[in-house]
């Protein structure tokens, strides 16, 4: 390419981040050499979180979407579930990430830029950063996180891996997607770890495909973990952990109402309720109301009264058979590259590019 061209190539590239930087309200923070993030303005999710509580808790089915029980103590109790002895997840996909060294190379033709979506403390990231760096002389990592632990887990990975660029993008997946949608001509291997993609309802999990899908380009492509149908005792003990940290987790949902909301939930008024749906292969996740009680939850501008063995929803997740995983990624734009599974068939990870 000319030099002349190269210079308008970039000068483009430059003004459609900006005019992407402004339109969607992000800020750019620069915190080392190799370190940057962009995060939306705070007050846009803080109102967020009160409007769609309000939504959810007044339904029929009093419900609280999962993506909120990750706070800095959230986060934390979250990466202690996954060195449970029950939690099986976490050490299947590792298992299954430290075998692709080797197999995952083959479907890497050039450079490739990391897409996280969901990247947490970016324990198991660091695996396929392994992989990259052995290929590419420099790596663009991009993490999309609701969570401010993406900074901290950042400044770490910055200072262990030399030919690392990190660009974190502080917001949910769907503007993090938007984000990286166009950003430029470098491949994307977009990932999305350890089955949070189980969180969604069959309907809105097609929709989040077909988001991910239409920020793809073509050679771009897609690693996602997802967990599959076994024994329902195996799946009970996963989410009813002997030390209770998986209760810790779900009623911390609570606390985090009361200290952002200014509500005043009692937890010792509410149990942990988690059970495996056959039907729908799915673990279901609730918090049971204790006592008959009404809770006040002033911000969001809540009264509620709740009755005595009431569930108020805060999880699905979601198994899923071989053939479904197939059925649903194909029916979605993307074609099927490699299904990866461990030894028990516990775990799998899949890799899809966009047909
Ligand atoms: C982060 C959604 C994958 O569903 O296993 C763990 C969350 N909830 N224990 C899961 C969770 C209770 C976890 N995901």
């Amino acid at each position: 390419m000319s030099k002349g061209l190269y210079l308008v190539k970039i000068l483009v590239q430059f003004m459609s981040v900006k005019t992407l930087q402004k339109e969607l309200g992000y800020t750019k923070y620069t915190l080392g050499e190799r370190l940057s993030y962009y995060e939306p303005s705070k007050n846009i999710s803080q109102k967020t979180f009160a409007q769609e509580l309000s939504q959810s808790i007044k339904q029929k089915q009093k419900s609280i979407n999962p993506k909120f029980f990750y706070d800095e103590k959230g986060s934390k109790l979250f990466e202690k579930i996954c060195t449970l002895p029950e939690y099986y997840l976490t050490r299947s996909e590792t298992n299954i990430l430290k075998q692709l060294d080797g197999k995952l190379q083959s479907y890497l033709d050039g450079n490739f830029r990391l897409v996280e979506l969901g990247s947490g403390s970016a324990q198991k990231t660091r695996i396929l950063i392994d992989i990259l760096t052995k290929s590419q002389k420099h790596v663009e990592y991009f993490p999309i996180d609701i969570s401010n632990t993406l900074k901290n887990s950042s400044t770490v990975l910055e200072s262990d891996y030399k030919k690392l660029h990190i660009t974190g993008i502080i917001d949910n997946y769907e503007n993090g997607l938007e984000f990286i949608k166009n950003y430029d001509d470098m491949k994307n291997l977009i990932v999305f770890l350890g089955s949070s993609f189980g969180n969604f309802d069959p309907e809105n999990g097609i929709k989040f495909l077909q988001k991910i899908n239409s920020s793809m380009k073509k050679g771009d492509l897609f690693l996602v973990g997802l967990d599959l149908v076994k024994d329902k005792k195996i799946l009970h003990e996963a989410y009813n952990d002997l030390q209770g940290i998986t209760a810790q987790f779900n009623l911390n949902i609570l606390t985090r109402i009361n200290s952002e909301l200014g509500g005043n939930f009692d937890t010792r008024k509410f149990a942990h309720h988690a059970v495996y749906n056959e039907n729908q292969n799915k673990i279901e996740i609730y918090l049971r109301s204790l006592v008959k009680q009404t809770v006040k939850i002033p911000n969001a501008n809540l009264m509620l009264e709740i009755d005595e063995d009431e569930l108020i929803h805060t999880e699905n997740s979601y198994k899923y058979t071989i053939s479904q995983i197939k059925q649903m990624f194909t029916s979605t734009g993307y074609q099927i590259e490699e299904i990866w599974s461990d030894d028990k068939r516990y775990y799998s990870l899949a890799l899809f590019s966009k047909k």
